[in-house]
């Protein structure tokens, strides 16, 4: 069946703090996205990139990656959902075919992505046919914050708490379905699990690796350069 990419890259990076939005600052000798889309395209099983980009975005051009006939692009929107819901309206508006497809949804800022998680997550259909996302089990001891105080209001069992990450992989067609009635119903949704889940799904969770992160904070510039020097040097 047909994997299509979807990477929402429509973000301010506000927390970044950065004169330009964070996916197109260096990380190395190419940008973020540059390094996200890299990973995505060198995949033979994704088809196709379709890329959410920000309606005043100036930056994509630039990238060496726009020209490639793997990537399109779509305009994103005010949250990250709807960004993702606008590649999804693109896919499958499209659709004539008859074999179903799979949306592979993947965060622009996280630019550590290596072929073995993509591997795992698109062999995962076979034991999660509803869809799954990779997943990190939470490694610290965790609180509940008493908010009035900033004291710990108690220590929160952890056995059973995963860190969400990305890529997410689902049935193009179900996703866009139930992250529309979501989106229409208030609910917030900051994952495509969540929207599925608020469906009654219980998408799967596939072990994901630590260096995958999403580059949110100033520092994480320095870690993903890390990270990526060392998958590159594999
Ligand atoms: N994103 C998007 N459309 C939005 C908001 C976010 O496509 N309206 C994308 C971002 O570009 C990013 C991913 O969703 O690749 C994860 O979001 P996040 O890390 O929160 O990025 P930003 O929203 O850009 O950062 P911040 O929240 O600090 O402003
Ligand atoms: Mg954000």
């Amino acid at each position: 069946s047909d994997v299509i990419a979807i990477v929402p890259a429509a973000g301010i990076g506000a927390r970044m703090g950065a004169t330009i939005p964070k996916q197109y600052l260096a990380l190395g000798e190419q940008s973020i996205l540059a390094h996200t889309l890299d990973s995505l395209i060198a995949h033979a099983d994704i088809s196709e990139v379709i890329v959410a980009l920000h309606p005043d975005d100036r930056f994509f051009e630039t990238l060496s990656q726009a020209e490639h006939p793997k990537i399109t692009t779509v305009i994103g929107g005010d949250e990250r959902a709807d960004s993702v819901l606008a590649a999804l309206s693109a896919i499958c508006k499209n659709d004539h075919s008859t074999q179903p497809k799979w949306a592979l949804v993947h965060d622009a800022a996280r630019p550590c992505l290596t072929q073995t998680d993509i591997d795992k997550l698109l062999s995962s259909r076979e034991q999660f046919p509803q869809g799954a996302i990779l997943a990190m089990p939470v490694r610290d001891t965790m609180k509940r914050c008493e908010l009035s105080s900033l004291s710990i209001a108690e220590t929160v069992c952890r056995d059973n708490l995963w860190h969400a990450l990305t890529p997410q992989l689902f049935p193009a067609g179900q996703l866009q379905q139930h992250l529309s009635s979501a989106l229409e119903q208030n609910i917030t949704i900051t994952d495509e699990a969540s929207a599925m889940e608020w469906a009654g799904v219980k998408p799967g969770l596939v072990n994901g690796r630590a260096d995958n992160i999403k580059v949110t904070h100033p520092d994480d510039l320095q870690l993903a350069k890390l990270f990526l020097a060392h998958i590159n040097s594999k």
